[in-house]
């Protein structure tokens, strides 16, 4: 579990499902993502047991459940790791009801301190879609420097790409 000022983070649990469910059925949430919206929350529980699980327990880190500190379900944040590239990715969701407070740049303040201070990572990469201004916004309040462009193969999607290293974090 992570805490930070106004945030509880803390792994996902099957009960999150129906939470993660609730976030992706929002539209404006899903739109420069590239993910789909559950079908129900059965998917979600799917989606949690059999790939935010095993990311836990196989790689010390993933995404993790926000929480206000009244327990208030917010979204997530947290990292991910990429075997295919060895790349460690940051990444957020939040209820839109929730956007605009910084608690996507608190939470991922603290995501980036865990990969670096816990897990001795050496760099933590950001993607996002060009037109995502609000997470790009983010990236670079975290402190993250623009690398340049990816294009998924798959579907022709251009990301932008931007990156911390472990040196360049100040204590
Ligand atoms: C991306 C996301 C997590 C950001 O969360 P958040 O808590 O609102 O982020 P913060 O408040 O920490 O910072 C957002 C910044 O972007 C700015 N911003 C948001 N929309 C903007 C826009 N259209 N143009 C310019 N700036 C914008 C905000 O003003 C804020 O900057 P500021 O602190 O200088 O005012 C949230 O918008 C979200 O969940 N989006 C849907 C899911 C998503 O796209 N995730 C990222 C996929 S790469």
């Amino acid at each position: 579990m992570l805490e930070t000022p106004r945030l509880i983070l803390r792994p996902a649990l099957i009960k999150d499902a129906e939470n993660l469910y609730r976030l992706n059925s929002d539209p404006e949430v899903m739109r420069y993502t590239g993910d789909k919206k559950f079908n129900s929350p059965f998917e979600a529980r799917n989606l949690i047991q059999e790939r935010i699980i095993p990311q836990y327990t196989q790689h010390r880190m993933g995404r993790f459940m926000a929480f206000l500190k009244d327990g208030t379900f917010i979204g997530w944040c947290g990292l991910k790791y990429f075997p295919e590239t060895g790349e460690v990715d940051l990444g957020y969701r939040l209820i839109q009801h929730f956007w605009g407070m910084g608690y996507a740049t608190e939470a991922g303040e603290c995501c980036i301190d865990y990969g670096f201070k816990e897990l001795k990572l050496n760099r933590i990469i950001a993607k996002a879609m060009p037109e995502n201004i609000a997470s790009i916004k983010v990236m670079q309040k975290l402190g993250m420097t623009f690398r340049g462009y990816l294009r998924d193969p798959t579907d022709l999607q251009s990301f932008i790409v931007y990156d911390i290293f472990n040196s360049e974090k100040k204590p």
